[in-house]
């Protein structure tokens, strides 16, 4: 095919990043011939060198305008640039050559308050513009994503049948579903990843115990990682962290986990779940400690100049205070809170953003493709479907599971911190369990010393009515 000179394809993208290319190949192998465009012309061909038998449904092109021009109108345009500026750069840019109807589909892991700008911005020129969350990452991308879409219904109905046929599939339905107007979709995204990062730092903490703790090798501890996939903690995560936990390093010849620096990255869509958290005050506090955690690993030197200070903690746990049966519980049950709170998130969020979030849908949209995928999901779906507005603590399986499996949580919990080996994430579910489920807390006091310091009032047990002590005054 001559670059650029065809006008037949169904759909566009802008953006051959991993993502990007493999996105676009996923599209093309479901039959729908696509234009791509990347800013550096040599990445767009050799993205179409490497295309193979797709080559033929990919359309090159080496300039936004031909890029345009091999779109058949009305347009839909993918953009999987990185989040941030160049969004709007791109945006800016391809829609100076579009027609009113043509359509921009931001599938970047945007920030939602951009997202909620940009289909505000576009709603009052009377463009159409949406938001997707894309899950998955490079293989979801190209086998089966799982797909999370804002913005008006309209436009998303103009691409829905493209977006589920590349989407990843649970017992034959799509991954792919319409969460709600503006900033929906990618704020369901923003949430998966929040949750994302509490269920990694949480089997982090779970591997931490196991390694300093119980002192087990990599591929001992693989070996639990991968019986526990054939369980309650069924998920894409634990697969590969057995994975990962295998691995062999060629260079030093030994696991490569040992000689993986431990200082996280993150590109900030758990930081974004934590202030909306805070925001909304819909705590979620197994993300917030998770955050924290990757916060508090990036100080490296500092970390070590505690060290010095305070010498390491003794690490190994005493004789038979927790076993790998016990961090599995743990697991599950830190896994509930999790979910728990992150699906009080999204429906403080609904409320808040008047979006009304379809929960159960976001359930089953995470089944598959997703990184958060697990067996866990299909079970909320069902609880989330009998009663959407209800703490998923207290649905009935997960209030069972929960009575069995908090003990351990409390054991893991308890014995990790008597041998100094921090596990935030797992104390964080913990103390949230233990707070919900506390009639009588302890605020009363805190509202006490606001009422004497501040005279704010504090409501009583046996009347009706703000009141305040009979405090001392000098
Ligand atoms: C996904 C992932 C994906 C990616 C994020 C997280 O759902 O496919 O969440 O979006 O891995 O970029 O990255 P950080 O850990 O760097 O924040």
């Amino acid at each position: 095919m001559a670059l650029g000179e065809e006008a037949g394809a169904e759909i566009g993208l802008i953006g051959l990043g991993t993502m990007g290319a493999n996105l676009a190949l996923n599209i093309a192998e479901n039959g729908f011939p696509i234009a791509v465009f990347n800013r550096t012309v040599e990445k767009t061909r050799r993205f179409h060198a490497a295309a193979g038998v797709l080559a033929d449904r990919v359309i090159p092109c080496e300039t936004l305008e031909a890029f345009v021009a091999a779109l058949k109108p009305p347009r839909a345009i993918i953009l999987m640039v990185p989040a941030g500026e160049t969004v709007d750069r791109q945006i800016a840019a391809v829609r100076s050559l579009l027609s009113r109807d043509d359509l921009i589909v931001d599938a970047g892991n945007a920030n939602f308050h951009d997202t909620d700008r940009r289909d505000a911005e576009a709603r009052q020129l009377g463009l159409p513009f949406l938001g997707i969350g894309v899950s998955g990452g490079e293989e979801g991308a190209r086998r089966g994503p799982s797909i999370m879409g804002g913005g008006p219904r309209t436009c998303w109905d103009r691409v829905a049948a493209i977006l589920e046929a590349i989407a990843a599939k649970y017992e034959g339905s799509a991954c792919a579903t319409w969460m709600g107007a503006g900033g929906a979709g990618h704020f369901v995204k923003t949430v998966h990843n929040g949750i994302e990062y509490a269920d990694m730092q949480m089997i982090a903490e779970v591997y931490g115990i196991m390694r300093d703790g119980l002192v087990m090798t990599p591929p001992a501890i693989s070996d639990v990682f991968a019986s526990w996939n054939n369980g309650p903690l069924k998920s894409y995560l634990i697969e590969i962290s057995a994975e990962v936990s295998r691995a062999q390093d060629p260079v030093s010849g030994g696991p490569v986990l040992d000689v993986i620096l431990d200082r996280a990255g993150q590109k900030g869509t758990g930081r974004w779940t934590a202030i909306e958290a805070q925001h909304l005050a819909a705590p979620a506090t197994t993300i917030e400690a998770a955050v924290a955690a990757r916060n508090l690993s990036a100080r490296l030197e500092e970390r070590m100049s505690g060290q010095a200070i305070f010498g390491a903690a003794p690490q190994r746990l005493e004789a038979g205070a927790v076993n790998v049966e016990m961090l599995e519980q743990a697991l599950v049950a830190g896994k509930i809170v999790c979910y728990a709170q992150g699906f009080g998130l999204l429906a403080a969020a609904s409320q808040a953003y008047d979006w009304s979030l379809p929960l159960p849908d976001i359930a089953r949209v995470w089944r598959a493709g997703c990184i958060i995928r697990s067996s866990m999901l299909n079970e909320m779906a069902g609880a989330l479907a009998d009663n959407p507005g209800r703490n998923l603590m207290f649905a009935a399986h997960f209030a069972e599971q929960l009575k069995q499996t908090q003990e351990s949580l409390r054991r893991v919990v308890a014995a990790s911190s008597l041998a100094g080996l921090p596990a935030p994430a797992l104390a964080a579910a913990l103390s949230y369990f233990d707070t919900m489920r506390t009639g009588r807390l302890t605020t009363n006091l805190v509202q006490a010393q606001r009422d004497f310091f501040g005279a704010h009032s504090f409501e009583r047990v046996d009347m009706e009515g703000a009141h305040h002590g009979p405090w001392r005054k000098d």
